[in-house]
């Protein structure tokens, strides 16, 4: 459905995209991962035909975003929710989502449907008369991804769609990416946190003006050989720290009453550690595994 092939942006001498080749399959939600600055806004800007592309190709669908004459198929084709929302503060929820409904050439009965599928799943329905400037930042966030969707388009670009809000809201937003997928929409997500990418995107790459990587998450995953687990004690003390010590993690470090052992196969190694911290007179409070982070992962992939 995306399909990108030595894509480039460059702006003077600087390049903010560098031959960026990579497909995205119809009904796939990918997840497009890396620092900031690292090119993510400028792809998406491409691919939507806001700004022109300084060498590669690219295609949504059947059309070329460097062809002037499908640039109009393309933005039918796609939704875009940018880093500023564009909301207009002093109309209603109902009356933003009606402006652009029009925007758009919806007929009235089109909008009317659309507007309250979305007001209602976005948890919004109930304050559609109120004007958006009295909206949370979580609330603004959710209508504008409804704002997003509102011609129907099969690709949703999401840059950054749960930057800010907190966790609910977060969840709420994430729910809705994986309600669309079901709608088999493709979805493409610019996201800093590993975590959410995780959880509901197919596959992810990762951009740092070239793309470094791309896999499931279940592939990068294994590519960490150090996951890191998190134990919790009533108390740490030198006996328990020498004792997991020995049984050959490949860290162990202490803060407080808590233990962060780095280990290359946790389901095979932790049954032994926790039994050594248990045979040192260590009580165990809780056990987690701690996310990897995309930071760990980007370092790791950057030095390997
Ligand atoms: N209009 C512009 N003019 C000049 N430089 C630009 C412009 N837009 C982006 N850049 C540069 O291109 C590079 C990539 O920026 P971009 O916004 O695409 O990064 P990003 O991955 O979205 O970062 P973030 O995670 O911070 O949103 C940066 O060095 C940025 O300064
Ligand atoms: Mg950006």
């Amino acid at each position: 459905m995306i399909e990108t092939e030595g894509l480039t942006r460059r702006f003077g001498n600087i390049t903010a995209v560098d031959e960026l080749s990579l497909r995205v399959g119809r009904g796939e939600v990918f997840g497009f991962l890396g620092p900031n600055g690292a090119g993510k806004t400028t792809t998406v800007r491409m691919l939507c035909c806001l700004i022109s592309s300084s060498g590669g190709r690219a295609r949504i669908g059947d059309y070329e975003i460097d062809a002037p004459k499908d640039r109009q198929e393309i933005r039918r084709t796609v939704g875009l929710l940018t880093e500023n929302v564009g909301l207009y503060e002093e109309l209603s929820a109902y009356d933003n989502l009606d402006f652009y409904g029009r925007l758009y050439r919806l007929t009235e009965a089109q909008r009317k449907e659309r507007i309250e599928y979305f007001l209602r799943m976005l948890e919004l329905w109930e304050k559609k008369d109120l004007s958006v400037v009295t909206f949370s930042k979580g609330m603004k966030q959710k209508l504008a991804i409804a704002r997003a969707l509102i011609h129907d388009p099969q690709v949703l670009f999401l840059d950054e769609p749960t930057a800010n809000l907190d966790p609910e809201a977060s969840k709420t937003v994430r729910d809705f990416i994986l309600e669309l997928k079901k709608e088999n929409r493709t979805i493409f997500l610019n996201t800093h946190m590993l975590d959410e990418a995780e959880r509901v995107c197919d596959r992810v790459g990762i951009l740092k003006t070239k793309l470094i990587a791309v896999g499931t998450p279940d592939e990068f995953r294994r590519t960490l050989s150090e996951r890191k687990i998190e134990i919790q004690l009533e108390s740490v003390n030198d006996a328990v720290l020498a004792a997991v010590k020995r049984v050959g993690p490949k860290s162990v470090e202490s803060s407080g009453n808590k233990l962060l052992v780095g280990v290359g196969d946790p389901e095979r190694e932790n049954p032994g550690i926790i039994e050594a911290i248990s045979e040192a007179g260590g009580r165990i409070q809780f056990v987690t595994e701690v996310g990897s982070t995309l930071e760990d992962l980007y370092l790791k992939l950057v030095k390997g």
